[in-house]
């Protein structure tokens, strides 16, 4: 099967890896409620289409930190790349750096940003950073990331306490030997059998006392801009750049940590409009298609996260396969702004959403 969309490249993956990693990969957390909602919020939206606008010439490039991308979308953070494909997150950067885009990289990564800026030496590269109870350890990740020419601290607000994620507990899942978390090794991170490892190692190491002095105290040390991951409401969005945040992504963690939580999709466009231009935003959760792209940047985001689909193309072809997915979106996105009348991000505006919902079913 030649992958025809985002969706095709989940099925490969599917046949690729064993279950128990794809139920880590694509799983979330409880009764996936959140999980069914991201996706289906962005397809609940409807486009109202400009005509006759012109749109010989379609310009998907995007600023982001006031330096271009070549598409609206970023690649996410996401855990162990190497339960993927063996070159994980070295594969996803050099894909990433042949897109054009930035690539966030997780804490929980299998390869050190010092080997993932050898392998992509021109990506924009950003570190995703969670905060450990031992804040030397936090101060540690920050020089690794200075040294490694990182653009931008991403920190998660929204994983201090892993979630309840049924399929990982069920199966028992836990990192095989020889992949670690090679940013830092800690000693003593060894999880017991019986257990969700991940589960365990956060426990052990994050810190659940996190709170917004902290996220102050970050902003004072780290030495590049700041953005916050893991925002669903407005107060927090603002309070966030309050604290010298430089941007939010609006997340809920691909449905990972709180069933029934807002998809994001119906979170995004309270918290763009209390910000206001204030700040960056970004969202994702759920983005499969070009057509959902279009309404992110309607709802006000500058770009969209990928977390799954970057997985699943890494699963299916490594660092090919992401670029595949990326071009995949790239091309739907093109498609659907040129239907939409948009000859750059720029004409992507409210006015292209219809203000109601379409009705789903029967009306009392
Ligand atoms: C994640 N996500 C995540 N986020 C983060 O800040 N640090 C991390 O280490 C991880 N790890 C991780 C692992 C896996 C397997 C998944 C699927 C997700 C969340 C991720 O950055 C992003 O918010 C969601 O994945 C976006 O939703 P979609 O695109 O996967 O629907």
């Amino acid at each position: 099967m030649s992958p025809l969309n985002l969706e095709d490249f989940e099925r490969l993956m599917r046949r690729k890896l064993d279950p128990v990693t794809c139920d880590y990969y694509l799983g979330g957390a409880a009764d996936e409620i959140t999980l069914r909602d991201n996706a289906a919020a962005w397809q609940r939206l409807r486009l109202l289409p400009r005509a006759l606008r012109d749109v010989g010439t379609r310009y998907l490039r995007a600023l982001l930190q006031g330096q271009p991308i070549d598409l609206p979308v970023i690649v996410g953070p996401t855990a162990f790349q190497a339960l993927a494909h063996p070159e994980g997150e070295l594969a996803t950067a050099r894909a990433a750096e042949a897109a054009g885009t930035v690539m966030v990289l997780s804490t929980l990564a299998n390869h050190s940003m010092a080997q993932v800026r050898r392998a992509a030496p021109g990506l924009r590269l950003w570190f995703q950073l969670y905060v450990y109870r031992d804040r030397e350890v936090t101060r540690a990740l920050i020089d690794q990331a200075r040294d490694a020419g990182v653009e931008a601290l991403v920190l998660t607000v929204d994983n201090q306490i892993v979630g309840l994620r049924e399929r990982d507990r069920r199966n028992g899942f836990r990192l095989p030997a020889g992949l670690a978390v090679k940013n830092l090794v800690p000693e003593d991170a060894e999880p017991p059998s019986g257990e969700s490892g991940l589960a365990h190692y956060v426990a052990q190491l994050f810190d659940p006392s996190l709170s917004w002095k902290d996220l102050e105290w970050l902003v004072g040390i780290a030495g590049v801009p700041v953005w916050v991951k893991g925002i669903l409401r407005s107060d927090d969005a603002g309070r966030a750049l309050d604290c010298g945040a430089a941007g939010v992504f609006v997340s809920n963690h691909g449905a990972r940590q709180l069933d029934t939580v807002a998809p994001t999709a119906e979170a995004l466009p309270a918290i763009a409009q209390a910000l206001a231009g204030r700040g960056g935003l970004l969202v994702d959760g759920g983005i499969r298609r070009g057509t959902d792209v279009v309404k992110a940047l309607a709802l006000g985001a500058q770009a969209v996260g990928l977390g799954r689909p970057v997985l699943a193309g890494l699963a299916v072809n490594g660092a090919a396969g992401v670029t595949d997915v990326l071009a995949h979106l790239g091309q739907e996105l093109d498609i659907a702004m040129g239907l939409c009348g948009c000859g750059s991000l720029a004409d992507i505006d409210a006015g292209l959403l219809c203000a109601t919902r379409p009705r789903t079913g029967l009306s009392a």
